[in-house]
C-alpha cells in the first residue's frame, strides 16, 4: 500500500507536527516529474535513474529506526524513541558519512536559526540529545542522495538539516509503535512475554502489510525499523512502506519475547568509582573541559582506563586526554590523534578524519549510538591485552561506563 505524501502530510497534520517556518532567502527542494521513466521508485527502478535528486540512490531504502530502551529508560514510558533515519542500499548495506563537509555540529542552532523550535522542542522529548542528533546527522543524514545541495534551487548552506529532521520526526510520529502494539493487546510487562509473529502481526498491519525489522536482546524486544521506499525526493515524494531487505533477523526468538517495562531493568552501576587519589571530576553539566583520564568501570568497580589508542588496558598508565568544547558538547584528543566513535569503536589517531563531538551526564562519557553511558567490550582485558571499546553492543557482552578524572 502507498501511503501518498499528501495523505501522510494530513495525518501529521493532525498530529499536530507543525510545519517548518521557511527562513529567510533559503531555497526548495527540485521539483521533480511525479510519472514517467523519471519518477521511478526506489530499490524498483527497471532502468538507470542517474538524477539522484529524484531518486534515492544508491540509499534507495529509507528506515525510520525507533528505540525500545528500558534500563535506562529513555523517553516517556508509553512511547518509542527515535534512532533516525538512515538510507539503506536496497540490500542491508549503507553507506555513511557521505559527506564529512557537512557533518555539522551545530544542530540546534540551525534548526533554531530556522525558525523550528517546535521541532526542537519536540526531539528533545524522543531524541538523546544534541551529540546524538549531530551523529545521526552526519552518519547517515548525508548519505541521502536527494538532501544533497545539488538537489535545493538556491541552496544555503545547512538548510537540507531542518528538512531532514522534519522528516525524521514526521514520519516517527506516524509510527506510533506503541500504540499500534498496545491495540493489539501486546503491553510492557515484566513477567508476560509475547510471540514474535503476534508482535510483527500488529505492526506489519498498519504498514501496508509490509514486515517491520524487530531487534531483541536477551529476548527482550529493543529496536523497530520501518523500511520505506521513495518515488521522487525524499521531502516532496510519495513514500511507500516496504519489507526489510537486510538478512539481519533481528535477533528475536520465536516464541517467549519479552516487552519490559521502562525503567524496570537493572540499571548500570552509578557513577561512584573507586579510583584512589586525583581530584574528583569537575565534569559538570555534561562537558568535560581541560585534560583528563578517562577510568573504565565496570561492574560498579574501576579496571584500568583507556590509553592513548583510545583502547581499554587494566596495567597500564592511563593516557591523558584533551576535551576542548565542540558544538554543544566537546572533543576528545589525545598524543595520538583525535577521537571518534564513529567507525563502531573508540579510535584515537592521526586518521581520524572528523573528530567526534560527545555529550557527558555527571563524569560519564555518553555514547550516542546506545543512546547512554555504556560502552561494550568482548571481556575485562588481562595482562598487557589492550581491548577494543565498541559503541555498539552487538555480540559484545562486557558493558563498561567511562569516567572522566580531571587530571
Ligand atoms: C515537515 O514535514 C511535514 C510532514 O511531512 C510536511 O507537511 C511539511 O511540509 C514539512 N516541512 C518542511 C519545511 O519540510
Ligand atoms: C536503478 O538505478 C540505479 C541508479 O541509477 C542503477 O545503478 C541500477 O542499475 C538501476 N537498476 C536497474 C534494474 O536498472
Ligand atoms: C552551523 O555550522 C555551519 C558550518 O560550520 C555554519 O556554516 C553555520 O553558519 C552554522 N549555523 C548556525 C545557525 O550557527
Amino acid at each position: 500500500m502507498a501511503l501518498p505524501h499528501t495523505k501522510l502530510a494530513a495525518l501529521l497534520g493532525f498530529l499536530g507536527v507543525s510545519q517548518l517556518a521557511s527562513p529567510a532567502l533559503a531555497g526548495a527542494p527540485k521539483t521533480c516529474a511525479s510519472t514517467g521513466a523519471a519518477a521511478q521508485l526506489s530499490c524498483h527502478n527497471t532502468t538507470a535513474v542517474t538524477d539522484t535528486c529524484c531518486f534515492n540512490s544508491p540509499g534507495g531504502s529509507l528506515l525510520q529506526t525507533q528505540f525500545w530502551d528500558t534500563a535506562p529508560a529513555v523517553g516517556p514510558a508509553d512511547s518509542w524513541t527515535i534512532h533516525g533515519l538512515w538510507p539503506d542500499h536496497c540490500d542491508g548495506t549503507y553507506d555513511s558519512t557521505c559527506d564529512s563537509k557537512r557533518a555539522y555540529t551545530n544542530i540546534s542552532a540551525i534548526l533554531t536559526a530556522a525558525g523550528d523550535g517546535d521541532l526542537l522542542d519536540y526531539m528533545k522529548t524522543c531524541i538523546t540529545g544534541e551529540e546524538f542528533w549531530e551523529h545521526e546527522w552526519g552518519k547517515h543524514g548525508t548519505c541521502v542522495s536527494t538532501l544533497a545541495p545539488a538537489c535545493f534551487t538556491s541552496y544555503q548552506p545547512t538548510e537540507e538539516v531542518p528538512y531532514f529532521f522534519n522528516l525524521t520526526v514526521s514520519l516517527f510520529k506516524s509510527l506510533p509503535t506503541y500504540e499500534w502494539l498496545a491495540a493489539a493487546g501486546i503491553t510492557p510487562s515484566s513477567t508476560k512475554t509475547y510471540t514474535l509473529a503476534a508482535i510483527q502481526a500488529a505492526l506489519s498491519k498498519n504498514h501496508g502489510g509490509e514486515e517491520v525489522y524487530i531487534g531483541c536482546t536477551s529476548s527482550a524486544v529493543e529496536q523497530v525499523y520501518y523500511y520505506f521506499n521513495v518515488r521522487g525526493n525524499a521531502i516532496t515524494g510519495e513514500w511507500v512502506p516496504a519489507s526489510p531487505d537486510s538478512s539481519d533477523d533481528g535477533g528475536c526468538p520465536s516464541t517467549g519475547v519479552k516487552y519490559l517495562p521502562k525503567g524496570t531493568g537493572t540499571t548500570p552501576p552509578t557513577t561512584t568509582t573507586t579510583t584512589t587519589g586525583g581530584p574528583s571530576p569537575t565534569a559538570t553539566g555534561g562537558v568535560f573541559a581541560g585534560k583528563g583520564y578517562l577510568n573504565a568501570v565496570t561492574g560498579g568497580s574501576t579496571k584500568g582506563c583507556l590509553i592513548s589508542g583510545g583502547t581499554w588496558y587494566t596495567t597500564g598508565t592511563c593516557a591523558t586526554f584533551t576535551a576542548t568544547s565542540s558544538g554543544s558538547g566537546f572533543s576528545l584528543s589525545t598524543s595520538k590523534g583525535d577521537c571518534s566513535a564513529a567507525s563502531g569503536s573508540l579510535t584515537c589517531a592521526s586518521s581520524v578524519e572528523s573528530p567526534g563531538v560527545f555529550a557527558a551526564e555527571g563524569s560519564a562519557l555518553l555514547n550516542s549510538a546506545a543512546g547512554a553511558d555504556d560502552w561494550f567490550a568482548d571481556s575485562v582485558p588481562s595482562g598487557s591485552t589492550q581491548g577494543t571499546v565498541y559503541a555498539a553492543e552487538g555480540s559484545h557482552g562486557t558493558t563498561l561506563q567511562l569516567q572522566w578524572q580531571s587530571v
